[in-house]
């Protein structure tokens, strides 16, 4: 048995306090990150899967800052990016040079292979409303919209796609897990709130889900931008998707990979003050039922 961890969304250099559906507390990751560097020393991770939002985007100081604080933790990661890790024009270029240590190839989407588990790493690109697809956010689109302003959009390019098609095809004999920041699905019914904000998913996450269906060796998807904990099956995957550590619950999942499954677990950090100080009572609910919290995914 070896293990990972997946954290999502840390956000890091964001210097503003705000809300999304709890307190986003962006002044507190430095100390967050401290504590979860201290905890990761406990569970030992081999690797840690970072599903992107790593940073703030919008300059190459803090694009490179983020990575530093990343390092810091001290364990080999797998990066990628999110919304807010392509903001700009220069993003991915300043990504791309920043994390080269940690891309295999040195690409924004990327496979790898572990023990016998194989992943595979997606970058979408945004969604114009003229449907065209973009590494840039449209002109005037906010980076995060109010509940019922308009948001971004971002899909998987048709090119990202067939790349994927034959990476799986190629790693048909291993079982193989997909990250991307976007979820390929949507916020389920059964966690849906009056005025909850939605981040929204991959605007053709049926697209990805149709080459899953040809590829019954991946047996799940991870993800974050939500920043809620929410663990669905759809035809057979696992989708995992991981909040946000500058917002309540600022949870993480540690995977433990037997021969037969992987069995994830949410852990929180081992200071409770941080997911205390966002806490907007009553919406406890981004933290998930049960059934979002852990789950045993057969690799067989
Ligand atoms: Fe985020
Ligand atoms: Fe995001």
């Amino acid at each position: 048995m070896w293990r990972f961890v997946q954290i999502s969304d840390p956000h890091l250099g964001s210097t503003t306090d705000g809300h999304w559906n709890n307190g986003f507390v962006g002044t507190m990751m430095p100390g967050v990150m401290r504590c979860l560097r201290r905890d990761l020393r406990e569970i030992r991770p081999e690797f840690i899967l970072a599903t992107g939002d790593l940073a703030d985007g919008s300059s190459r100081d803090t694009v490179f800052a983020g990575r530093d604080l990343i390092d810091w933790l001290g364990f080999p990661y797998y990066p990628m990016g999110g919304n807010h890790d392509f903001s700009v024009e220069e993003s991915r270029r300043w990504f791309r040079e920043a994390y080269h240590a940690r891309l295999p190839g040195g690409r924004t989407y990327y496979s790898f292979t572990r023990h016998g588990l194989h992943f595979a790493v997606l970058d979408p690109l945004w969604l114009w409303r003229n449907n065209s697809l973009m590494p840039v956010p449209e002109p005037n689109t906010k980076t995060v919209a109010a509940p019922g302003e308009e948001r971004g959009r971002w899909a998987l390019p048709v090119e990202q796609l067939a790349w994927l098609d034959a990476d799986l095809r190629v790693h048909e004999g291993q079982p193989a897990i997909v990250a991307c920041h976007y979820p390929a699905i949507g916020i389920p019914e059964r966690m849906r709130r009056p005025n909850m904000a939605d981040a929204g998913c991959l605007e053709n996450g049926g697209d990805l889900i149709a080459v899953l269906r040809s590829h019954p060796n991946v047996r799940a998807v991870f993800s974050g931008h939500l920043h809620m904990n929410i663990i669905e099956v759809v035809e057979g995957v696992t989708h995992v998707i991981t909040s946000a550590l500058p917002e309540y619950p600022t949870e993480y999942r540690e995977v433990a990979v037997h021969e037969d499954r992987l069995v994830v677990t949410t852990r929180g950090l081992s200071d409770p003050s941080f997911a205390a100080r966002s806490l907007i009572e009553g919406k406890e609910w981004t933290a998930g039922e049960a059934q979002d919290r852990s789950a045993t995914i057969p690799l067989t």
